[in-house]
């Protein structure tokens, strides 16, 4: 076939024939569903928005003198071998420092049963790939963590959602659910949650629920991935035992964490620790990915790791975090209707809001961003059943207190503009 000549790259951004590819792409390929809050990343790149869509930790509190002393020590000792490829698994000094971090929160593990991910994130695929066919059931709560559901749909998962109140999941529900899908033959292969903190749904899990869920993982023989990106970034209450530390070892739960919010996402480190059984099958998922986590990356969060306390850098940003909820608290309450109604976090970067159900937070979001340049996760981002539709999300952790207090103040104009045309319309406001 004859090369196409003068093909600027306005054609090559969008090839004249797009159905060409449409046609071959493998049905997998077909079905992935985007992640709400990756769509509205590149919001942030216009400096007119305010952006409270992102779950962007405060990466402006990092010192430049820390970051300078970590960069030279990687330079004068470790050249060579940061620019080298590693192992799959990850460097075994991250390794034995990851024991070290688990450990602080109570949690056991051996440096031989974790791996090094690219973020969490890729802790979430190497779970979803490894246990899930087409079609096979992950529970998971409702919402749950937009940056998942690519995961799932790429796998074809069947997310079957259980809700959440203010304990977290509502783990009643989930026995319930399991008890339902027994009824037609099925048995779960995963049940995904964020015990701490939870992405969207800014709730923590109860001890008791925690207790009951690794019960039931153990009645049910039902593994549990745990994901908890969030558990040091607390700044009220008492920290409560993870699921991995609950299941003493039986090998029901498989435990997701990163250094993204305790040292920096743009590192892209996370880790997985997991039975030897399923980490040799992750360890394979990881090889075709990407053969291992880049080794500049995991020589940075060791260098850093033996130099400073993380504890006291997370104890700062927790500081930052903390005064930011609050100025979103006091916005909400100045600017949102009577009837909406929030989640008051803990901990977490977020805050996950119900408004009233005649207002569409989809449609909401093409107002805010037209009318007023702000910017937010409508609430079916987080669901894989179209639910969600009255709800939404707003991060905390990245803009100063004024620009969310302007940025709330911004949707609740939008959302003023809804009920003043729901009103005009005749409908129920
Ligand atoms: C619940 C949850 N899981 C996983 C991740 C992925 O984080 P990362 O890949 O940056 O480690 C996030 C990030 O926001 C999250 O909120």
């Amino acid at each position: 076939m004859e090369p196409v000549k003068g093909a600027t790259t306005a054609d090559r951004l969008a090839p004249r024939d797009p159905a060409r590819y449409d046609r071959r792409f493998a049905a997998r390929a077909a079905g992935i569903k985007s992640s709400a809050m990756r769509d509205l990343m590149s919001l942030t790149e216009r400096p007119e928005i305010i952006t409270l869509a992102g779950g962007l930790p405060d990466t402006e509190s990092f010192p430049a003198e820390v970051f300078d002393e970590v960069w030279r020590a990687i330079g004068r000792d470790h050249r060579a071998t940061a620019l080298q490829y590693g192992p799959t698994e990850g460097l075994l000094e991250l390794r034995e420092r990851i024991c070290g971090i688990m450990a602080e929160g109570g949690a056991e593990a051996h440096p031989d049963g974790i791996i090094v991910t690219a973020g969490g994130q890729q802790a979430i695929d190497l779970s979803v790939r490894t246990f899930v066919d087409p079609g096979d059931v992950v529970l998971a709560e409702g919402p749950t963590y937009p940056g998942a559901v690519p995961s799932f749909s790429t796998y074809e998962a069947r997310v079957v959602h259980v809700p959440l109140d203010d304990d977290g999941m509502r783990v009643d529900l989930l026995e319930e659910r399991i008890e339902e899908l027994a009824g037609q033959g099925i048995r779960p292969k995963l049940i995904y949650t964020i015990p701490n903190f939870h992405n969207p749904g800014g709730v923590t899990m109860s001890l008791e629920r925690r207790r009951r869920l690794v019960q039931i993982a153990h009645e049910r023989e039902i593994l549990v991935v745990e994901d908890n990106p969030y558990g040091q970034i607390r700044f009220e209450g008492e920290p409560l035992p993870s699921l991995w530390e609950l299941d003493g070892g039986a090998g029901w739960v498989i435990h997701l964490s990163t250094f993204s919010k305790i040292l920096a996402p743009g590192l892209r480190v996370g880790w997985v620790a997991a039975p030897a059984p399923v980490l040799r099958k992750m360890n394979l998922g990881k090889q075709a990915a990407d053969l291992g986590t880049g080794t500049l990356n995991q020589r940075f969060v060791v260098e850093y790791l033996k130099r400073f306390d993380w504890r006291e850098h997370v104890a700062r940003l927790n500081g930052i975090y903390r005064s930011r909820r609050d100025a979103m608290l006091r916005a909400l309450e100045e600017e949102f209707p009577a009837d909406a109604t929030w989640t008051r976090p803990q901990g977490g970067l977020f805050v996950w809001a119900n408004l009233p159900s005649y207002i569409d937070t989809t449609e909401l979001l093409a107002r805010a961003i037209e009318r007023h340049q702000v910017a937010f996760v409508p609430g079916r981002g987080a669901f894989l059943d179209g639910r969600g539709g009255h709800s939404m999300r707003m991060n905390y952790s990245f803009a100063s207190e004024a620009v969310i207090s302007e940025g709330v103040e911004r949707i609740g104009a939008a959302i003023d503009e809804m009920i003043e045309l729901q009103r005009v319309l005749g409908g129920g406001a």
